[in-house]
């Protein structure tokens, strides 16, 4: 059985994916494990016409668009030189901030949960996450966190989108959460609370 872990970060806008990564990333760091901290969508090509669809250069049907997230995240997996694969195969553990969960979550429900579950299965096929930590808050705060720290909001960022964001998280984590080892983390205490709990859950999975 491979020793090295897939730890996936997943929650709406402003759930804290970006701090808390970072500071798994860190932590780990200091504590000598190998890791590697990576984010979707990425800074490939790829990610880089996906970048031009969300600031709303480059518009494209919502097919095409999950279609782009799923290239981009077989190349994440799969590329020679930086693919998550090869760190997991070199012994180095991986965080990513975002995987497939937020495919199921912002394309439904222009596509059905069903055709994302499906159209990503290429990738869940070649590598599941060990954990997957959603961090849950309300659409409220994470209005609150955005409007206080974004200059822009993309195309995903308006209360009425975050709020169907975050019912499919629940209803995906509802149908799928077993096979990922998805765990809800209350996201509405401190920072260092929230971290606590995470750094918890690592050490215990990273030592399994
Ligand atoms: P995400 O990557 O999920 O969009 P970020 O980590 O960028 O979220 O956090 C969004 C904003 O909220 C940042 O300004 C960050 O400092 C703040 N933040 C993150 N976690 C917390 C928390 N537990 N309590 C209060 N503010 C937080
Ligand atoms: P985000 O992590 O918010 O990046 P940034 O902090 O640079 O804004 O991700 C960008 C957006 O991409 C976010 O609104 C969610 C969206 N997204 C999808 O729609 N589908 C996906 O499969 C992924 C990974 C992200």
């Amino acid at each position: 059985m491979r020793k090295s872990k897939f730890i996936v970060f997943e929650g709406i806008d402003g759930s804290g994916k970006s701090t808390l990564s970072s500071m798994l990333y860190n932590k780990m760091n200091e504590q000598s494990l190998d890791v590697y901290k990576t984010f979707e969508p990425t800074d490939s090509p790829f990610g880089s016409v996906i970048r031009n669809i969300l600031n709303k250069r480059i518009v494209a049907d919502e097919k095409t668009i999950g279609a782009m997230f799923v290239a981009d995240r077989l190349d994440h997996l799969t590329n020679n030189s930086n693919g998550i694969v090869k760190y997991l195969d070199d012994n180095t553990h991986v965080i990513s901030d975002r995987y497939y969960y937020s495919s199921y979550a912002y394309h439904v429900p222009h596509l059905s949960l069903d055709y994302v579950i499906n159209a990503n299965s290429v990738c869940a096929d070649i590598l599941r996450p060990d954990i997957v930590f959603f961090i849950d808050i309300s659409v409220e705060e994470s209005m609150r966190r955005m409007n206080t720290s974004r200059k822009f909001l993309d195309l995903f960022e308006n209360e009425e989108r975050i709020r169907t964001t975050r019912q499919n998280y629940y209803n995906a984590i509802e149908r799928e959460g077993k096979k990922d080892n998805v765990v809800i983390i209350n996201g509405e205490r401190t920072v260092e609370e929230v971290f606590e709990e995470i750094w918890e859950k690592t050490t215990a999975l990273v030592e399994s």
